[in-house]
């Protein structure tokens, strides 16, 4: 007698998102949460106020489990998978619903769901919190090219002038008002054409000090090499940032300038369009980011949130 096998019924639970490559390069993957899960993960963490979960750090993981829970359990090891394997290593979260778009606490909680379902953001001295919210206007006195909307944010790895662990960076956009440009700008650094070039060279491994401005609230300065650190399969990862670096000698500084040019000139750095809600994370030791200028207009306003840290171990 042939044995049949029974027909099990297997139930294909919807994931609560979608996935795809994003159209301008393939690397970075397009999350869109579905409309039912925002309104699941909105109802799941109402009961938690921002007050609350800025006071009490294990919220933030109560917070992550619930957007994990409304996946259907797939999103933690979907983010951990994307942001894991080199070739990818960064994804752009977005979500399909018009009624979440001016919620800025609603918009805190969806970022420390994500960023605490891969890792533990650092504390961000610039704003005293493990997020940092700030405005990019017209007009700007600071100290440092983040605020400032008429200049090109050149290429760079977030954590070069601190020591603590910086392996991903979450860029959200909360709001913006009459803006034109502005776009995030991302370049892999295996899609640097001039890598090997800058990689083989013999200060690759040497140590170059970086230090802050006064606004970052570090009083301290860092050495490592650009090069400072190999993965897994001995390919290496970077710490590089224009404005901080402070070379000591004539080989270091044309070193490092030479390097800041070959980045801003590389055919392979491709602009994306954040939605307001949106969110960019990406292992910040092997990608380099930034953001182009915008168009002047004196009512320009944009509100950004930001965490960065460590992933688990
Ligand atoms: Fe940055």
């Amino acid at each position: 007698m042939v044995a049949v096998t029974p027909l099990v019924q297997t139930a294909i639970e919807p994931l609560g998102y979608t996935l795809h490559p994003y159209p301008d390069n393939h690397r970075l993957q397009v999350i869109t949460l579905q409309k039912e899960t925002i309104d699941a993960f909105k109802q799941a963490t109402e009961q938690w106020n921002l007050q609350a979960v800025e006071y009490k750090p294990f919220l933030r993981f109560a917070i992550a489990d619930q957007l994990d829970r409304v996946c259907n359990r797939s999103l933690s090891s979907k983010l951990n998978g994307i942001l894991s394997n080199r070739e990818t290593g960064a994804f752009l979260l977005q979500y399909d619903s018009d009624e979440a778009k001016d919620d800025t606490e609603f918009h805190i909680k969806l970022s420390t769901a994500v960023s605490h379902l891969i890792g533990v953001p650092n504390f961000d001295a610039m704003y005293g919190k493990y997020y940092a919210c700030f405005a990019v206007e017209n007009k700007d006195d600071s100290d440092s090219y983040l605020r400032q909307a008429h200049r090109r944010m050149e290429l760079h790895n977030d954590g070069t002038y601190v020591d603590e662990r910086t392996d991903f960076v979450l860029m959200m956009k909360l709001a913006e008002r009459n803006v034109q440009g502005g776009e995030s700008l991302l370049l892999h650094m295996d899609d640097w054409e001039e890598l090997e070039q800058f990689y083989q060279h013999p200060l690759a491994s040497e140590s170059i000090e970086w230090a802050s401005p006064p606004s970052k609230n570090i009083d301290y300065k860092v050495s490592h090499p650009v090069f400072f650190e190999k993965d897994a399969n001995g390919r290496p990862m970077m710490l590089f940032i224009d404005q901080f670096a402070d070379p000591q000698n004539m080989d270091q500084g044309m070193y490092l300038y030479a390097m800041g040019e070959s980045l801003e000139k590389d055919p392979n750095c491709f602009a994306v369009t954040l939605p307001p809600g949106s969110m960019l994370v990406i292992q910040n030791h092997i990608w380099l980011h930034g953001r182009d200028r915008f168009m002047a207009d004196p009512g320009l306003y944009r509100e950004l949130l930001r965490q960065r840290g460590h992933f688990y171990k």
